[in-house]
Formats: C-alpha cells, structure tokens, sequence
C-alpha cells in the first residue's frame, strides 16, 4: 500500500549511441502523467547521452554496475562519484549476469551497495535462485542468504530497491508461475521486515526475468511486486512504455 511503482529497463550491453539515445528519447516523450516511475540503465559510454536525451522529463538514470572504491588504481572500473557526475540516481548491483560473469560475491555487492548510499544513490540489488536450486526446493533459502548477505544496513533508509530475478527466467522467454512469484515476494517482504521493520514495509520489491508487454500486468497485480526490471524488452520502447502502462 502507497508504495509508487518502478518500472526499471536494463539495458545491459546493448546498441549504439545512437540507438540509446533514440530509445531514451522514445521513452521520455511516451511517459504518461502519474505512470508509474521509470528508470534506463544504459551502458556506461551511453550514459552522459542518455541523461540529454532524457533532460525535462522525469525518466530517472541508472547504471548497471560500480565499483565499491570512490577512486583509484582499478584500470577499467568506474566509481559512484563518476556515476553521480553523469546524472545517475540509481544502480543495479548484483544481477546474476554481474555475479556469473565476474565472480560477484554477495560480500562484494554489498560493499557496493554502501558506495553507492555513501553518495546517495539509490541501489538495485539484484537476487534470484538458479534452476537446479529451485528444483531442489531451496528457492526461498538462496535468495534469503542473498539479502542477507547482499543489503547494507543503511538500505532501508535510502530507499532501496530488491529485484527478484530467477536466473532461469532471465532472457528465457520462461517465468515462474503467479503463485511461485507471489511466494518469493511474500517470503523477500518478510526478511525485509524483520531485518529493517516498518521501513521494510515499504521498500519496492521488482520481479526480473522475461518481462513482457503480455505478461506484464498479470505479474505486477501480484502482492509485494512493486515494479519490473525489464531486459529485453526495455530495449523497444513501446514495449517498455506497454508494460509500464499495466502497472
Ligand atoms: O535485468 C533484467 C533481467 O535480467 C531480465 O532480462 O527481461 O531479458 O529476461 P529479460
């Protein structure tokens, strides 16, 4: 209740300039009055465009990922600060694809988390069991352990945002089912609370994981899901826009 939808596109490592700033373009121009709040997250060379491309609109800009220190000797990494510069209010930590592809910890997206509040940024942190965890029964557990080990205590606070993302769901076309999805939400909404109190309450919970203009509304109706992080889809901005208008 009172908790203000998020609708949050992950553009992961996709298009051009010109194409990003086409599609954030697009997307700042279809955003209806009182819709629910939008988030893009292009990749880090299409951010600073992106930001003009979005200027006088209230499309809110993210990043995909940062590193844990505001500087340094870390060739190829980018910091919060630098983040910040470019206009960003929020940043996805953690998603499975971060976590399979470098070795993310839950220890080193947390340490993330609290650069990212340090500078008063919003993050996104991603959770989510794998097929053979799920089939296994321990769904619920795995992404337990993540949120335990993943959220900074100064989470709540800053108005932090979970997204659940079933890796076998990411990019497969599959979803869980509604009940399966309302499960793990509940279950995500009651660690929150026991670990924040009321401001857990509050805090918005996404569902990640083959996002669809057709699937879209039945899946936000869901309790506990408070919005999407939408991959694939978020790419084409009249599907983005069609599925922040089933909120
Ligand atoms: O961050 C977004 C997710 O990984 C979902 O991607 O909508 O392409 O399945 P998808």
């Amino acid at each position: 209740p009172g908790v203000r939808p998020l609708i949050a596109g992950n553009w992961k490592m996709h298009g051009s300039l010109s194409e990003a700033r086409s599609l954030a373009g697009a997307v700042a121009q279809g955003k209806a009055q009182g819709q629910a709040d939008l988030l893009v997250c292009p990749p880090y060379p299409y951010l600073l465009p992106v930001q003009g491309a979005l200027a006088g609109s209230d499309v809110a800009l993210g990043a995909q990922d940062c590193h844990a220190a505001a500087k340094g000797a870390h060739t190829g990494d980018v910091s919060v600060p630098m983040l910040k510069d470019c206009g960003a209010r929020f940043v996805i930590l953690g998603h499975s694809e971060r976590r399979a592809d470098h070795g993310e910890s839950d220890a080193a997206v947390r340490a993330k988390a609290e650069a990212v509040l340090g500078e008063g940024l919003v993050p996104v942190v991603c959770v989510g069991e794998s097929e053979a965890q799920r089939v296994a029964g321990e769904a619920e557990a795995v992404v337990a352990g993540q949120l335990a080990g993943s959220l900074p205590d100064g989470f709540a606070a800053a108005g932090g945002v979970v997204a659940y993302e079933p890796v076998w769901a990411i990019g497969t076309g599959r979803t869980p089912t509604e009940a399966d999805i309302a499960a793990m939400h509940a279950r995500i909404r009651a660690e929150l609370v026991g670990r924040f109190g009321a401001a857990g309450e509050t805090l918005r919970i996404l569902y990640g994981g083959s996002v669809k203009p057709g699937n879209a509304k039945a899946i936000l109706a869901l309790p506990h899901v408070d919005g999407a992080l939408v991959g694939g889809a978020s790419l084409v901005a009249e599907d983005f826009l069609a599925i922040a208008s089933a909120v």
